[in-house]
């Protein structure tokens, strides 16, 4: 079976130094909280173009003071983490990291191009990680020329809050690697599922298609954008309702999921758009990111439904 646990046989990852790759919504967060792990001698955060290094750079200590303010990091531990993270656009800083955690957009041509580059440039023993939430870890493992090494480790937005990370396996990912990734998780202080190489892993193949049959309601007109959510929060104890939530991740990432889905599976009756989502992606209607989605946004703050 290719989900069964392995049964643990070493006493930690071994994880020195590690690379992220991408600083975006879910990547800034990914390298925040392995540098506040203070599991690692060293970060090494890279991006392509100065600019997202910049932004990311600045999400992270927005995020840092944040938890400082509210007593949840400590001053010493901020700088710490942070005098160990090094922010660079040369790729060739990713030389000799033990693990690399890949958070680029979700382009399998553009995947494809950044693994053939680390994998010529990395050391040979250094594991590849991929956070992609639709794409097949398979398909990437093999642009890596080390699919051994290679594995899925899926975290949830807020990464710095969420407390889940699904750790994905391939046929050919080493039994050692899983227990490494596996390991990680536990060590930068987050909780592991484990779960084979298939469409959306454990959460999204469940929460998607929910948040999916919530537009469905919107667009037979059986219920309110409110009543939907404020259901889902008090009827089943979400904490946030299902169109709250879209917003909150993304239209156009909810979009670029099922879209990617249906392209692949196209017998699989779950994965269909809505046309409320699809008018709101063709209006750049994307959520708490444009300021506008089922709900009007200022900044982080939800307004009414639109
Ligand atoms: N860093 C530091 N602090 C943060 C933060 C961050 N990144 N994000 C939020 N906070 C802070 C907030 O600013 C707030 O601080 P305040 O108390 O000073 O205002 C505090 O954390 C708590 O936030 P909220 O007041 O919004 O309180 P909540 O209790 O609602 O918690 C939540 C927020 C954890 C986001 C909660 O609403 C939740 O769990 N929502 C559901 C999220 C979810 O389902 N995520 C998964 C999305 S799917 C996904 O990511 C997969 C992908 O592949 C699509």
């Amino acid at each position: 079976n290719s989900t069964t646990p392995t049964t643990t046989t070493i006493d930690s990852s071994g994880f020195d130094k590690i690379g992220c790759v991408g600083l975006g919504l879910m990547g800034h967060g990914i390298c925040q909280v392995a540098a506040t792990s203070g599991v690692h001698s060293k970060i090494i955060a890279f991006e392509q173009e100065q600019r997202f290094l910049d932004s990311g750079n600045d999400r992270i200590l927005k995020s840092i003071d944040k938890l400082v303010e509210k007593g949840k990091l400590t001053l010493d531990d901020a700088n710490d983490a942070m005098g160990r993270t090094e922010f660079t656009t040369d790729m060739d800083a990713l030389r000799d990291v033990d693990l690399v955690v890949e958070a680029v957009i979700e382009n399998i041509d553009l995947k494809k191009d950044l693994y053939t580059s680390l994998g010529e440039i990395c050391k040979p023993e250094t594991i590849f990680a991929s956070n992609t939430s639709s794409l097949s870890i398979g398909e990437m493992a093999a642009f890596s020329g080390r699919p051994d090494r290679f594995l899925g480790v899926h975290f949830f937005n807020p990464v710095q809050l969420m407390k889940v990370v699904e750790v994905i396996k391939t046929d050919d990912t080493d039994p050692i690697v899983l227990e490494k990734g596996l390991k990680w998780v536990e060590e930068i202080g987050k909780v592991s599922v484990l779960c084979g190489d298939t469409p959306g892993f454990i959460v999204n193949r469940i929460l998607v298609p929910m948040l999916m049959q919530s537009m469905s309601l919107i667009d037979r007109k059986d219920a309110s954008v409110k009543d939907i959510d404020v259901a889902m929060k008090l009827g089943c104890g979400h904490p946030m309702g299902p169109l709250h939530l879209a917003d909150y991740i993304g239209l156009d990432t909810c979009y670029f999921i099922v879209s990617g889905w249906m392209e692949k599976y196209p017998d699989e009756s779950d994965f269909f758009i809505p046309a409320c989502l699809q008018a709101n992606i063709e209006a750049g209607n994307l959520g708490r990111k444009t300021g506008k989605g089922f709900y009007h946004w200022e900044g982080e703050k939800r307004g009414d439904p639109v």
